[in-house]
């Protein structure tokens, strides 16, 4: 048990890492609270018009859960890999060093289910790139991979991850609360637009 708090702890650390707002600054790309949606991952970064630094957030952050779970399964075991994910994914949405205010998941989310099963992981941003092909709007497609990545988790890894690819699923929904209305009106920005 104490070995899981602990894990969790580290989880949450690793995924509170703000590494667009980080790059952004170091990059002198400006606030990126102040720019577009006020989002700190890659999709707002990238309306900075800087590709490399969105592309860079999007590394960052998707291999900070990565880490995690990778870190977490091979110290401690699969129990601790899954607390670690979602501490993961809690510490990018609700980082303290940013008063709790964090971003939306979806890079950290890829890069959790590319460690926890790497074919989940695959399947989900396949279903993005797809998605965003299809649609042009990054946040319909991530919401279509968080979505589907219950499907994948069953499909490929039976019931064993199943209640964790519920509970990230609802995580990243819910961080996108503002974007759902956004798209049910219409009024949601394309990729790389404001
Ligand atoms: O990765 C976050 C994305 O799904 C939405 O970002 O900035 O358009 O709200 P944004």
């Amino acid at each position: 048990m104490t070995q899981l708090i602990l894990w969790a702890a580290l989880g949450y650390l690793m995924g509170s890492i703000p590494f667009g707002m980080v790059l952004a600054k170091v990059m002198g790309l400006g606030n990126l609270r102040k720019i577009g949606s006020g989002n700190i991952g890659a999709t707002n970064v990238l309306r900075t018009g800087n590709k490399t630094a969105a592309a860079l957030t999007l590394i960052f952050d998707a291999a900070k859960g990565g880490v995690a779970v990778l870190l977490a399964r091979a110290l401690a075991g699969e129990d601790a890999a899954q607390i670690a994910a979602l501490a993961a994914l809690l510490g990018h949405c609700f980082p303290v060093w940013l008063g709790f205010k964090g971003g939306k998941g979806v890079a950290t989310f890829l890069g959790i289910w590319l460690a926890l099963d790497w074919r989940v992981g695959v399947a989900c941003c396949l279903t993005w790139l797809v998605a965003a092909a299809i649609w042009r709007i990054s946040s319909l497609a991530a919401l279509a991979a968080a979505a589907t990545s219950i499907i994948w988790a069953l499909l490929l890894t039976g019931s064993q991850t199943l209640l964790l690819a519920g509970v990230l699923t609802l995580l990243v929904f819910w961080r996108h609360s503002a974007n759902i209305a956004r798209i049910k009106s219409g009024t949601e920005p394309k990729i790389g637009q404001s």
